[in-house]
Parts: structure tokens; C-alpha cells; sequence
């Protein structure tokens, strides 16, 4: 899908990939990383080692791993990456006998995995485990308001009617479980979720809310929260990303045109919004100072960009495509680390606005780097 010139790029990030993942995977090969400490993974499958909830082994990025590990299956056949992503599915399975940890980011947790597995070794313990998340995530649907509860009880809050943009890329795991059952239950919760949300989130200038509020007995939006951005009514960039990337997946697996559209409207203002020296803040509405960035935005971003370029005819193609690598590239020449010095690749990842911590390394990160450049490469492997 590369013009000419920017094959050569494109091969010498691959090599660069692969160089690094071969050390890592052997590295962490009994770890779930979510971040780094001085340079090395930290571990989320041994529980609170700070005492925080993203210790736990329910953590919403806890895929991430295995994804990158079928990624690499795929590129190289090498079974190393097979086994590495096997032991970090099984260790999930921890998650269901704890259950009240589990939420709407099943989706997150078990495509990379569990589907990803069955699709590529039809393994039907995978499959189980799959249709497990698949059904809790059918059951957190909201029939008044037409949408998916997110999280469980927030302390102080009663988020029973909450929903969040960042679930569109969880419903992939319903259109996978109607897809592979054909019972069309699941297919229709998640085009219902993602109908809501067209309306409740996504704004009229193509910019997304984080947070809705629904009335859970009656439906009907109550306000928006700024959630992981600055403030409501903010542009927190990863939730833009989400959306973004997240409708396409609903039009790849429905080819519902307003699908198209919308991850379109919201992909054009993205794009008008990337500063000039390609770094994605946390906010596009945030302060000038202090110039927080979250590069996981710009990884996630250039997925779905390079999806709509692939849905759209010649004469849009140029567009989508050229942000995509304006935002890979960025990351590549000024926000990875290539060397031995840290377990990660992306190292400016911010988990929100408000956060006590910035530009560390997040596994996500990583995850859709990779996905992006083997995207380019044009044989990916769709977790999805
Ligand atoms: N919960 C998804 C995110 O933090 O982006």
C-alpha cells in the first residue's frame, strides 16, 4: 500500500521490530508488562506489587502482550512467539474465577488473546474463553439507554449509567462471537451500543466526549465528564483514537456506511489537529504548558487511519494514509527506543491528563506500533 520511496522505511522499522522483540519476548516471557521501571517490564501477573488496581491480573491491558506476541507469530512463524503469547492467555483465566474485576474491557483482554489464538491454531480452549468475555460483555448492555455499562461501582460514584468511548473497541469481541456462533444477539448489542454512541459522543465538529451518563431506568444522556482528559468537553486524544479507530472496526465487521462516515468526521478533525511536529498531546484542548503528550494516541490513531485509507477510493486515499505515516514516523525517528536500554518501544505514553505520572512507556503503546507497521506491510494479522 507504500509508494516506493517509503518501502524502504517501512522494511527497516520491520528488521528494527523484530530485532527488539526477539530479545523482549525471551526477556518477559513469564511477565504481563503494562509499563517499564528503569527500563525493565514491569510484571501485572504477580499481584500488587504497589498496591494499585493496574497491578492486578485483571488490569483492562492485560492482551496487549499476547497481542504483540501473535503479531510476531505471524510476521516470523518462529513458535517462540506462540508459546510466549499461550502463557500469558492461560494466566488470564485467573480473571474469570475472580470476576468482579471484569468489565466492558473484556474486548481488550481476550481479542489478543483467546480470539487471536483460536483464530490461528482453532485451539477450543480458546474459543471458551473467548465466548466467556464475549457473554459478560453482552450482559453489561443497558436495554433503556441502548448502550454498555462500563466499568463496576467506582468508589464515590454511581456509574451505573455510565458508558465511555473507549468501548468501541471492545464490541469487536460481540461481532466476533455472532460471527462465529451466527446467533445474532451479540452482533445486535454491539451495533445498538455503537448507535448510541454516534449520537451521545461523537460531537458535530468530529471530536468525541470520554464520558456519557445515561439514565439507567429510563435511558436518555444526563451530562458528559471529561473522564481521562482535561476537562468535559475537552478532546481527550486517545478517546478521539478509540472512536476513531472504533468505527471502522464496526463498518469492517457490519459495512454500515454511517459507520464509515463517522470514523471519517472524527478522523478528519484528528487530522487537522496534529500539531506540526507530528506529537499528539493528552488533550487537544489541553493548556500550552505543560506540554503533556501521550504518544500511544498517535500509534492507536494511525491503525484506524490506515484502515479508512484502505475503505476509501483513490482520491481520499492520500490523505488518511500520509497522517498515518506522518504520525509513524514521528514516533519511530524521536519517541522509540530501539536500544537494549528499555524493554519498550514507545516511551511517552500517558495514561490520562490528570495523571500523577507522564511519558513512561504503556504497553498499548507498543501493541498498535506494531499493528500499524505490519498494516503497512499489507499482511496483518486482524485481531479485531
Ligand atoms: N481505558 C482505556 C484507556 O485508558 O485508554
Amino acid at each position: 500500500m507504500l509508494k516506493e520511496q517509503e518501502q524502504g522505511w517501512l522494511n527497516d522499522v520491520i528488521d528494527r521490530i523484530s530485532t527488539k522483540m526477539d530479545w523482549v519476548s525471551e526477556k518477559s516471557k513469564h511477565k504481563i508488562p503494562y509499563t517499564t521501571i528503569n527500563g525493565t517490564h514491569d510484571n501485572r501477573i504477580v499481584d500488587n506489587p504497589t498496591g494499585t488496581e493496574t497491578d492486578e491480573i485483571n488490569w483492562w491491558t492485560n492482551g496487549f502482550w499476547g497481542g504483540m506476541m501473535w503479531l510476531m507469530y505471524h510476521e516470523t512463524g518462529n513458535e517462540k512467539y506462540k508459546e510466549i503469547a499461550q502463557i500469558s492467555e492461560k494466566e488470564l483465566n485467573r480473571c474469570f474465577d475472580e470476576f468482579y474485576g471484569l468489565h466492558h474491557d473484556v474486548g481488550f483482554m481476550w481479542l489478543p488473546t483467546s480470539v487471536a489464538n483460536y483464530k490461528v491454531t482453532q485451539n477450543p480452549e480458546s474459543r471458551k474463553r473467548a465466548m466467556h468475555a464475549a457473554v459478560l460483555l453482552a450482559g453489561r448492555f443497558n436495554l433503556a439507554g441502548g448502550f454498555i455499562r462500563a466499568w463496576n461501582d467506582l468508589e464515590g460514584s454511581d456509574t451505573r449509567g455510565w458508558a465511555i468511548i473507549d468501548c468501541m473497541f471492545n464490541i469487536p469481541l460481540l461481532y466476533w462471537a455472532s460471527e462465529e456462533t451466527g446467533d445474532p444477539r451479540f452482533k445486535q448489542i454491539a451495533m445498538k451500543h455503537a448507535d448510541t454512541a454516534m449520537t451521545a459522543f461523537v460531537r458535530a465538529d468530529g471530536s468525541v466526549n470520554h464520558i456519557v451518563e445515561f439514565d439507567p431506568f429510563e435511558g436518555g444522556v444526563i451530562r458528559s465528564y471529561g473522564g481521562q482528559g482535561y476537562e468535559e468537553g475537552s478532546s481527550w486524544t486517545r478517546g478521539q483514537t478509540w472512536a476513531l479507530y472504533g468505527y471502522m472496526m464496526s463498518y469492517i465487521h457490519t459495512q454500515k456506511d454511517d459507520y464509515l462516515q463517522t470514523a471519517k468526521r472524527i478522523a478528519n478533525y484528528f487530522i487537522a489537529n496534529i500539531p506540526a511536529d507530528g506529537v499528539i498531546p493528552v488533550d487537544f484542548r489541553q493548556p500550552k504548558e505543560p506540554k503533556l503528550e501521550d504518544d500511544t494516541a498517535a500509534a492507536i490513531a494511525a491503525c484506524g487511519l490506515i484502515e479508512i485509507a484502505k475503505a476509501v477510493g483513490e482520491h481520499e486515499k492520500d490523505l488518511y494514509l500520509g497522517a498515518a505515516l506522518k504520525l509513524l514516523k514521528t514516533l519511530d525517528s524521536s519517541r522509540i527506543d530501539w536500544t537494549t536500554g528499555s524493554d519498550s518501544l514507545v516511551q511517552f505514553g500517558s495514561a490520562a491528563y490528570h495523571s500523577a505520572n507522564h511519558h513512561h512507556a504503556i504497553i498499548y503503546g507498543d501493541y498498535y506500533f506494531m499493528e500499524a507497521i505490519f498494516k503497512l506491510k499489507g499482511n496483518d494479522l486482524y485481531l479485531w
